[in-house]
């Protein structure tokens, strides 16, 4: 059922294709060397540099770039254009692993590219490489908000991460003590790139993911302990990272009402 709605409403480029979800989630922005997030660049469609006066250069080495790995729950997640019942009907909760790196250059402009993604649900697979072009993979996943702990288990590998919350709660965004999100919020004004299935003029594509941290949004720092085995995560080796949560390069628990856009023309 929900396929078949798919298809219709999203297959036609002039429809309108905007989902909404609750995005529950870990957030982290973690630097790596250039020389390792290259090989993400040089398997891209297009040609990218990194942007060496990105914000978060001055709290970095020179060689090194921001990944923003994103520990995400997708809940309720439903397509605008449909009418209401449709949309409850087709509604999707899901768990995924997104792999971005931000602030790299095309055209003279700031752009994210997402090189790797895993997911749950075989729908939002398929629908991820369709409609956006994006390389998600099915895996095994659990988020678990009670114990803080997310985890990937996939043919290459697993990933094991857990969160040590800095505070007892989650505050509102703009709350004291939380001027250090502002980071993700910047690495989130740019459209990043899509590659269509679909594109009749076969160009590359921009979608932009909209976070309204003015509804009702909530954050709080976390710690974080991240364990990689195997080459799951591709060109990020194998091993232990750890994040201290509260820095622009930090790592934070959200809840955000969140927008995916339909992709739309680069310029
Ligand atoms: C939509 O579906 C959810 C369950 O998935 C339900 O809780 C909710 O009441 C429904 N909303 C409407 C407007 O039907
Ligand atoms: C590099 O990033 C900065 C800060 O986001 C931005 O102002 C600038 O336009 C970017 N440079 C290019 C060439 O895109
Ligand atoms: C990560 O690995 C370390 C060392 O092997 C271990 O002590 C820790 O419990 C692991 N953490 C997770 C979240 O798997
Ligand atoms: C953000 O959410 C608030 C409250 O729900 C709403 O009034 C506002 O229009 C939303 N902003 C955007 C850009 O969607
Ligand atoms: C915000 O990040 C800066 C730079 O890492 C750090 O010095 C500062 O203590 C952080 N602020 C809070 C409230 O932890």
């Amino acid at each position: 059922m929900s396929m078949i709605i798919f298809f219709l409403f999203c297959f036609i480029p002039i429809s309108n294709c905007d989902i909404t979800c609750r995005t529950t989630s870990w957030w982290v922005l973690q630097p790596f060397p250039k020389s390792l997030l290259q090989q993400f660049l040089d398997e891209s469609k297009v040609t990218l540099t990194f942007n060496t006066s990105n914000p978060l250069a001055r709290f970095m080495q020179d060689d090194e770039h921001p990944v923003y790995f994103e520990f995400n729950k997708q809940n309720d997640c439903e397509y605008t254009a449909l009418p209401p019942i449709l949309a409850n009907i087709t509604e999707q909760t899901f768990v995924e692993f997104k792999l971005e790196i931000p602030y790299l250059i095309q055209n003279n402009k700031n752009i994210m590219l997402k090189p790797l993604l895993y997911q749950n649900s075989l729908l939002n697979v398929f629908a991820t490489h369709v409609v956006y072009g994006l390389p998600a993979n099915f895996a095994t996943m659990n988020a678990d908000f009670d114990k803080n702990t997310y985890s990937i288990s996939y043919e290459k590998g697993l990933v094991d991460v857990s969160f040590e919350p800095l505070i007892p709660n989650l505050v509102p965004f703009g709350s004291p003590g939380t001027a250090n999100f502002s980071s993700f919020v910047d690495a989130n004004v740019s459209p990043w790139l899509a590659f269509p299935f679909f594109s009749l003029s076969h160009n590359t594509k921009c979608a932009s993911n909209i976070y309204n941290f003015t509804a009702p949004a909530l954050i709080r720092p976390v710690k974080m302990v991240l364990n990689i085995t195997g080459n799951i995560l591709e060109a990020i080796p194998s091993g232990t990272y750890t994040n201290e949560g509260n820095h622009p390069l930090g790592a934070w628990q959200i809840d955000v009402p969140s927008k995916i856009t339909s992709t739309y023309g680069c310029d």
